[in-house]
């Protein structure tokens, strides 16, 4: 990859990079050779995209993140009002040989209303940006709710499951991972959430509330071998 006066690296031919800043960042790709932790700018990170395969079902649908443009973001009104510039996350190059096959699996992925964006992506180390490939779910997909009242968004995610688990399971996995990358990657969107749902459970094992529970829509030890699901499970690192 060559680095010329700060630009953007140009990526090899036959090479491809990823910017994960949801599960991605702690669920790898198959057969990536560097992993790198950074952030892209330009957009605002939120659970505003309903999952129907992946942390709910059709019928309960959970909610996961998205990116949503900065500037069409300024312009809603959010109860959570302030967004950092940076979105941390990790981006992840594919080794030439299994592009193919990685891309296949990403094909995957986007279902549920996600689209294929381009992105430069700003390394953590100050090395030159990438251009990396992203998957966001834009207002206009079907999937897409728009703002969402914060205890109403933290109890939604409290009461769903989907075959990949338990949403809450997905909420606080991505706060840890972001905590993780760097001091300064933490998200207020994602720890207001989560500091939400650890209230909601806390009153929850007192018997002070009335969430539902999850009931278990669907048997995780029955879920679908050949999904992205899967290959979730057996890609953690
Ligand atoms: C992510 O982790 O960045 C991600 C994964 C699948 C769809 C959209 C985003």
């Amino acid at each position: 990859m060559a680095a010329v006066n700060g630009e953007m690296a140009s990526a090899g031919a036959d090479e491809f990079w990823l910017f994960g800043y949801g599960s991605l960042i702690w669920k790898p790709p198959p057969h990536f050779d560097r992993r790198v932790p950074g952030w892209v700018t330009g957009y605002v990170r939120r659970f505003w995209q309903a999952s129907q395969d992946h942390r709910g079902t059709p019928e309960a649908p959970g909610r996961v993140v998205t990116l949503i443009e900065r500037s069409f973001w300024a312009s809603l009104a959010d109860a959570h009002d302030s967004a950092p510039e940076k979105v941390w996350g990790t981006a992840y190059r594919i080794e030439a040989s299994h592009v193919a096959e990685v891309k296949e699996y990403l094909d995957i992925r986007e279902i549920n209303g996600y689209t294929i964006h381009y992105t430069p992506f700003h390394p953590a180390d100050g090395s030159p940006s990438i251009r990396t490939l992203v998957y966001i779910g834009t207002p206009d997909n079907d999937q897409f709710t728009g703002p969402q009242e914060p205890q109403a968004l933290a109890e939604h995610i409290y009461r769903s499951e989907g075959p990949s688990g338990l949403n809450r399971d997905y909420l606080l996995g991505l706060e840890k991972a972001l905590n993780e990358l760097s001091p300064e990657s933490g998200d207020a969107h994602v720890t207001d959430l989560s500091d939400r749902l650890r209230e909601i459970e806390a009153k929850s094992k007192k018997g002070e509330t009335d969430i539902q529970e999850p009931v278990s829509p669907v048997s995780h030890e029955f879920r679908r071998v050949s999904s992205v699901d899967e290959q979730e499970e057996t890609e953690k690192v």
